[in-house]
């Protein structure tokens, strides 16, 4: 289906609508090439309204009748929607529609997967099922009554009849209509129940595919664990009698969570320890928490319109985050989320999809769930709440939830409630919200008499339509270390406002190191020349645990980088520092895990970018592998003894304890794996009783170019298991040496099992394609080319998944003509197809205009 000739929407143009909806009646007849919706829909208008034009959103619908106050009319239909004239005051509308949910391929409205029906509404997904007012600061009440012959029949709210070939649901709480949803299909419940803080029983149920029963009760724990966390920690209770969480294979995103009923990818929710990782449960126990936060954060207060959207991911982002570091290690979750924002965050600010967390204009918001809206904008949070203090955080957010209760709100909404607890002025610090481009925040240093200076200056780069940035408010948390490593002054916060500032400390005994930017106070870019000698003192002393880290990446950064550009070999001092970490007991295994990890290449080609010089993809790779290697033998004797210590005898959890051990086991693995030719991978391979071990095991051997009779005998094994059956696709492709990805990734979408409509599938593929660096940038472009041919196969199918790949092209700009050359040539391929989705038109003209 085409879409509707691109239109640029602003921020600056936003006008309410004219009416507001005072209760939504729907009856679905379901069917699948040919559902009915009847819709009775009760409007008022509003007697202040400046905009009178009565205007409902509607796509890809087969009006079969429409009426207002009984009386059959005929409305004006254009691809977008449908206008009438309507009576003044109150008036009721009804309207009968035909939709095809089996052929819904882009997953968005109503739609069918493996004989299950579902809907997906966000953004803009409601106005494929009926003719309504879609858009998020109209809100109403909903009844719904499902009719269909299947067993399990579900919409928002409470249940409140159901019988032989239907259910009948009502939500009391006014929602706007991309917080809809109906499933119904044969599924199975896992059940439990929660009683709130003041005593009201709630039944949970988790719907799964007959089969799916065995990988319920981590999510329902979790589910569990995230409302008692709500309760004690932000004073929020559920108020429904019902949760239901249900599963669904096919599906755009993680998990959405409409009013009552979250829908979860299956990816996102199933999991039994034999098939899903220790990083599989950590990021399941998330997404349930950041779905059950909006209950919250999102339904109860929502957005005024697309623009705020920040307002509820970045808030619930930065709420599963503390909820995540209370129930596991708060510095390794810290040190994850900087991880995760440099990778996919920076490089988004970076390039020619850079925009504001609260961007100005788009054309398709399903293009905007970015890192930039959801992590900066849970980074803009964390600052908010660092600068104005974890009191007044607390009263600002029950002030928020009592003022906003049922509302849809603004940013400016959000930030009034700090400003009237705190007194302070936010209008600098609300330069966050408008401002694109990672601030560079250069530090110099000065010592004289006791006195240690530090002056840190500010520039935020140019970024598409945004030249000449002001200053912005950023906090920069600072401790100072004494020569033999003491703390000598604790972590504060230096609020840095001015383009250049100095702040002194004074009554210094002899000249500190300092730790700065502690916790990642703020998303920027540091530019600090610290010597090697100083980091390696930071590494071995500095109390706060992200510096410590931080202290160990730009080590390996800098070696890496003399690696890469001056053939320097591997430094001493960064082998030395990380073995004195992995040797030290006192320290929780997962933290040291981490301390293994080399940054990125795609992080390192993007810093030889800033340093002026073109990164070599294979010159990036090499170096990795001869640094890797290095930290093998360097490591060498202690290998042995730390994996038998790393080992689990206890039956598996998935907590933060173990999954920390087996996480350091594996990297030791990794190691090894390297020395003894694979024998002890082979080993744990066949000994596994878990999936995580069992795929650490198999990288280990597939990363050492071998394991592939252990690959062959992965897939006999899980071959009915289609969430493991997705890492065997995606581990092949990310773990090919750089001349093999193309032809792995290439060979793996011939294979019968590579169901592409799937995006789960899709992505196990052409995901790990696009992130396998050195083999994406293969000088043949070849890489290049398999990407695009699949992204304009899939298009068509599904726009949504389509265009958010596309993000693979971002950072083309950092690379040689030649590969320029070469992604230009798909990037215009991809441009000139015909009938080229909105969502997909957007992020090639975006990128391309870099
Ligand atoms: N509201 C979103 C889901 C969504 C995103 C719907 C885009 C429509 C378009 C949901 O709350 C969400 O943010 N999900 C994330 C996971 C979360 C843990 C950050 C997702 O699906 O990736
Ligand atoms: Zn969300």
């Amino acid at each position: 289906m085409r879409d509707a000739a691109p239109q640029t929407i602003y921020l600056k143009d936003y006008t309410p609508f004219g009416f507001d909806v005072l209760e939504v009646h729907l009856i679905f007849d379901l069917a699948p090439n040919a559902t009915r919706i009847t819709s009775r829909i009760r409007f008022t208008a509003k007697p202040d309204a400046e905009n009178r034009d009565f205007f409902l959103h509607g796509e890809q619908l087969k009006l079969i009748r429409a009426k207002i106050d009984g009386e059959e009319i005929t409305p004006t239909l254009t691809e977008t929607g449908l206008t009438c004239e309507v009576p003044e005051g109150d008036f009721t509308f009804e309207a009968e529609v035909e939709i095809d949910p089996a052929n819904n391929t882009a997953l968005e409205g109503l739609y069918m997967s493996n004989g299950m029906y579902c809907t997906q509404c966000e953004a803009e997904g409601f106005r494929k099922i009926t003719y309504y007012p879609d858009r998020p600061d109209v809100m109403s009440t909903f009844t719904v009554r499902v009719n269909g012959d299947l067993p399990v029949l579900l919409s928002n709210g409470n249940p409140v009849d159901q019988g032989e070939g239907f259910a009948e649901w009502h939500d009391p709480w006014p929602k706007p209509a991309y917080l809809f949803a109906l499933v119904a299909g044969d599924l199975v419940a896992h059940s439990d129940h929660f009683t709130t803080i003041s005593g009201r029983e709630v039944d949970l149920n988790l719907y799964v595919r007959p089969g799916d029963e065995g990988k319920c009760a981590f999510g329902m724990e979790a589910l569990k664990k995230s409302m008692k966390w709500d309760e004690d920690v932000y004073g929020r209770e559920y108020d429904l009698d019902v949760f239901n969480i249900v599963a669904v294979d096919d599906f755009n995103m993680g998990a959405m969570e409409n009013k009552g009923l979250n829908v979860f990818n299956s990816s996102a929710v199933l999991a039994s320890p034999e098939t899903a990782t220790d990083g599989n449960f950590e990021r399941i126990e998330a997404i349930i928490a950041h779905e059950y936060f909006h209950n919250w954060t999102g339904n109860r207060i929502t957005c005024r319109d697309w623009f705020q959207l920040c307002l509820k991911e970045g808030l619930t982002v930065f709420r599963d985050a503390q909820f995540t570091s209370d129930v596991r290690s708060a510095p390794v979750k810290r040190i994850g989320d900087v991880i995760d924002l440099r990778a996919r965050q920076f490089p988004e600010d970076n390039g020619p999809l850079a925009h504001p967390v609260r961007p100005e204009s788009f054309q398709e918001i399903n293009n905007f769930y970015t890192a930039t809206v959801y992590e900066k904008g849970a980074e803009v949070i964390g600052m908010l709440k660092r600068l104005v203090g974890d009191q007044a955080y607390a009263e600002a957010l029950d002030l928020y939830f009592a003022r906003h209760d049922g509302q849809a709100c603004t940013i400016e909404d959000w930030l009034k409630v700090f400003e009237d607890v705190t007194d302070r002025d936010l209008s600098q610090f609300k330069l966050w919200y408008s401002q694109a481009g990672t601030p560079r925040v250069k530090v110099e240093e000065g010592w004289s008499d006791g006195t240690y200076s530090l002056t840190l200056s500010q520039n935020i780069p140019d970024t598409p339509g945004q030249l000449g940035k002001q200053p912005m408010h950023i906090p920069v948390a600072v401790g100072l270390l004494g020569p033999n490593g003491d703390e000598v002054r604790e972590t504060q916060t230096l609020e840095l406002t001015e383009a250049r500032q100095s702040f002194s400390f004074d009554g210094l005994a002899a000249k500190p190191t300092a730790s700065i930017l502690r916790e990642f106070s703020a998303p920027v870019i540091l530019e600090h020349d610290v010597s090697r000698d100083e980091q390696a003192f930071l590494l071995a002393h500095d109390t706060d645990p992200f510096n410590r880290w931080s202290a160990a990446r730009d080590l390996a950064t800098q070696t890496l980088l003399a690696m890469i550009t001056e053939n320097a070999a591997p430094h001493a001092d960064y082998l030395d520092g990380v073995l004195s970490v992995l040797r030290d007991d006192d320290l929780d295994p997962a933290y040291r895990a981490l301390m293994l990890w080399l940054p990125t290449q795609s992080e390192l080609a993007g810093m030889l970018a800033d340093r002026g010089v073109t990164p070599d993809p294979m010159a990036i790779w090499t170096a990795g592998e001869t640094l890797r290697q290095a930290m093998a033998q360097h490591a060498q004797d202690l290998l042995p003894r730390l994996h038998s210590q790393m080992k689990v005898d206890a039956t598996y959890r998935p907590d933060a304890e173990q999954s920390g051990k087996r996480s350091l086991g594996s990297g030791v693995l990794f190691l090894t794996t390297r020395l003894d030719g694979g024998t002890l991978a082979k080993r744990e391979y066949a000994k596994a009783d878990n999936m995580t071990l069992q795929l650490a095991a198999l990288n280990a051997l597939l990363r050492a170019g071998q394991g592939q009779e252990e690959l062959a005998g992965f897939y006999s094994q899980w071959q009915a298991d289609r969430l493991v059956i997705d890492k065997w696709f995606g581990l092949q492709v990310s773990l090919a040496d750089p001349d093999q990805t193309c032809i792995v990734a290439q060979k793996l979408t011939e294979h019968p099992d590579f169901h592409w409509k799937t995006p789960n599938r899709f992505r196990s593929v052409l995901g790990p394609l696009a992130m396998n660096h050195a083999g994406f940038h293969h000088a043949d472009g070849k890489s290049y080319e398999l990407l695009a041919d699949w992204l304009m196969r899939l298009d068509p199918v599904n726009p949504q998944t389509t265009a958010r790949m596309c993000s693979a092209f971002q950072t083309w700009k950092r690379y040689d003509a030649d590969r320029q050359a070469l992604i230009r040539v798909q990037l215009e391929r991809i441009a000139a197809t015909p009938d080229l989705s909105r969502d997909t038109t957007e992020m090639i003209s975006r990128i391309l205009d870099a």
